[in-house]
């Protein structure tokens, strides 16, 4: 039994993240979807909502779980009895970043190896922040985020400040 961790703000679940989750279903048995805060960031969403859009995005995959979580990532790796971290990786900056996390991460927690994912090419320019432009200017989401996530932003009203 192989647990997989897919860490993220997830602000909002994108196509790209979902593919990458899907991907993973095909590697491992469990894959668990952890929807965290990055420092670095500040979200005009909650965790819940961010985690609400995650759970619609991914209802029809039997094995996935999705939790939030406000600690460490190598804390939550522990508690969850995670077996490795997924990542996908869209171009030179990510995999800049994503090394430095891994090596961070690593540093804290000597189980907690990332595996690096590449995007398919047509998620390549998918980026959580495009969808939150695109909301603002009150612009069609289907090629961007699954049908419910579009319809969930729609009706509560996310990204139009
Ligand atoms: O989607 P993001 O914003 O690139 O995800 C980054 C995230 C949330 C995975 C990262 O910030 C994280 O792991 N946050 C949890 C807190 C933590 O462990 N920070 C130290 C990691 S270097």
């Amino acid at each position: 039994m192989k647990r997989a961790l897919i860490p993220g703000s997830f602000d909002p679940i994108t196509l790209g993240h979902r593919d990458l989750i899907v991907r993973a279903c095909a590697l491992y048995d469990e894959v668990i979807v952890a929807v965290m805060n990055n420092r670095d960031k500040t979200y005009e969403t909650t965790i819940a909502e961010r985690a609400e859009m995650a759970r619609l995005a991914l209802a029809d995959l039997a094995r996935v779980r999705i939790v939030t979580d406000g600690g460490l990532l190598v804390d939550l790796f522990d508690k969850v009895r995670a077996d490795v971290i997924v990542k996908g990786v869209r171009n030179e900056e990510d995999r800049h970043y994503e090394e430095q996390m891994a090596a961070w991460n690593l540093a804290h927690n000597k189980r907690a190896e990332t595996v690096f994912l590449p995007a398919l090419p047509q998620y390549e320019n998918l980026s959580s922040h495009l969808v939150r432009e695109y909301a603002r200017a009150g612009q069609d989401l289907t090629a961007l985020v699954s049908p419910a996530v579009a319809a969930y932003i729609a009706k509560h009203n996310l990204y139009r400040i």
